[in-house]
């Protein structure tokens, strides 16, 4: 083979992946024709085809469109009724949004670490997490690898807790043949840009559960109720309502998105099988009983002691290199100064609120499991699952270049 781009050798690949978003000129269409309805916000006719349809994509009796994930998430926890005094069970590897939300609440979030393999909430871990505070678990869907949802129903159970799924990242995929949403007594998505479906900003969330549906419906405007007045609000609410021109963008994705899943899943399982032939990494483990991965990431743990300690970042830099983009992804979230620092606000609520009684020291949590996995992490972003199984060969090849020849870089 020949030397590293890094050292001035021919990268694997010089052409891009498929751009992100995609959109042709049935977005143009659908977003003139809004324009000149004169429809832009109430009565949001596109809004409410667009949650019906995802409700029926998502195997879920309900959906509510709202602003964002984040949003999504706090209208899931208020529905549920859990706030001051309360606790919530996260993961330490995901986005910020999956444990403000709880603080934004007036809830504790609680850590508990993630499994090795598959770097998803680790049902054994919620055990040692519960307290008698705990109201519920959120289980994040790492990079639309669905989490072990029996795992974690079984001991929701076991405890009396509600299951929110954080499906931020995981549009399109499947536990044992059920889209993830509505698997547990809520679900949330995120339509933000990089998403696999996105209009920009934007976000839903997910039930079965008619009557928390419409809580969640109700909160999101103003505490309004479907069929009552305009003026009559019922319940303590604000305005996370979606306007029309994002659900015009999202009726059109949405009807993408079943090929763009597929596709992810054909070239993800191919990069998937032709890794197994280098050591040096390990792509995150799917289990047998996840029937779609939204392939949000392709996330892989680079095992450095297979290369003499080369250091992540030099690997990083040499895939680059090659034609291949790539990150390092999350640290564990309770080491953000927001907790260490426990910037919460004024009166350092909800950490020190009275009716919590003990304050948690995050200084204190050390999850072992994700401090080993974020030092090893490299991320590929959905997109380059969007392309040819040549497209997808490149990363093999341009990871293998690397890891074949890693003492030029030592
Ligand atoms: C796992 C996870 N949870 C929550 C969010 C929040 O979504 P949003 O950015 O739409 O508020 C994101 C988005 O980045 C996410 O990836």
């Amino acid at each position: 083979m020949p030397a590293l781009a890094l050292n001035g050798g021919t990268p694997v690949r010089t052409i891009p992946f498929p751009p992100w978003p995609v959109f042709d000129e049935r977005e143009e269409r659908a977003l003139v024709e809004t324009l000149r309805s004169g429809v832009w916000g109430i009565p949001r006719p596109r809004v409410e085809e667009f949650e019906e349809k995802f409700a029926a994509y998502h195997d879920a009796r309900f959906a509510v469109a709202c602003t964002s994930g984040s949003t999504a998430l706090k209208l899931a926890i208020l529905a549920c009724g859990i706030g001051t005094g309360d606790e919530i069970i996260v993961p330490p590897y995901t986005f910020i949004a999956t444990a403000t939300c709880v603080l934004l609440c007036n809830a504790v979030p609680i850590f508990a670490d993630i499994d090795p393999e598959t770097f998803n909430l680790d049902p054994r871990a919620i055990d040692a997490a519960v307290t008698p505070r705990t109201k519920a678990i959120i289980p994040v869907h790492l990079g639309g690898c669905p989490c072990d949802m029996d795992g974690i129903g079984e001991a929701a159970k076991k405890h009396g807790l509600r299951v929110i799924e954080d499906a931020c990242q995981a549009h399109g995929a499947e536990w044992k043949g059920r889209k993830v949403g509505a698997i547990g007594d809520l679900g949330c998505f995120s339509f933000q840009s990089s998403k696999n479906l996105t209009c920009g900003e934007g976000g839903a969330v997910a039930s079965d559960d008619e009557a928390l549906a419409e809580t969640v419906d109700s909160i999101h405007d103003v505490g309004r109720m479907k069929g009552k007045g305009f003026y009559e609000h019922y319940g303590l609410g604000t305005n996370y309502r979606m306007n029309e021109f994002q659900a015009a963008l999202l009726l059109c994705g949405l009807e993408r998105l079943p090929e763009q899943t597929a596709r992810r899943n054909r070239n993800g399982t191919l990069l998937r099988d032709l890794l197994r032939a280098v050591p040096a990494v390990a792509p995150q483990k799917v289990d047998p009983r996840v029937t779609s991965h939204a392939y949000h990431l392709f996330p892989i743990r680079y095992r450095r002691e297979f290369c003499k300690n080369l250091p992540r970042e030099r690997f990083l830099a040499a895939l680059q290199a090659e034609g291949i983009p790539c990150s390092l992804g999350y640290t564990p979230l309770y080491r953000a100064p927001l907790f260490r620092n426990e910037r919460y606000g004024a009166r350092g609520c909800p950490a020190s609120c009275p009716y919590h009684g003990e304050k948690p020291d995050y200084s204190k949590v050390f999850l072992p499991v994700v401090e080993q996995v974020c030092g090893e992490m490299v991320w590929f972003q959905q997109r380059l699952l969007l392309g040819t199984e040549q497209d997808t060969r490149d990363i093999a090849d341009a990871i293998a270049k690397v890891v074949e020849r890693y003492d030029e870089l030592l």
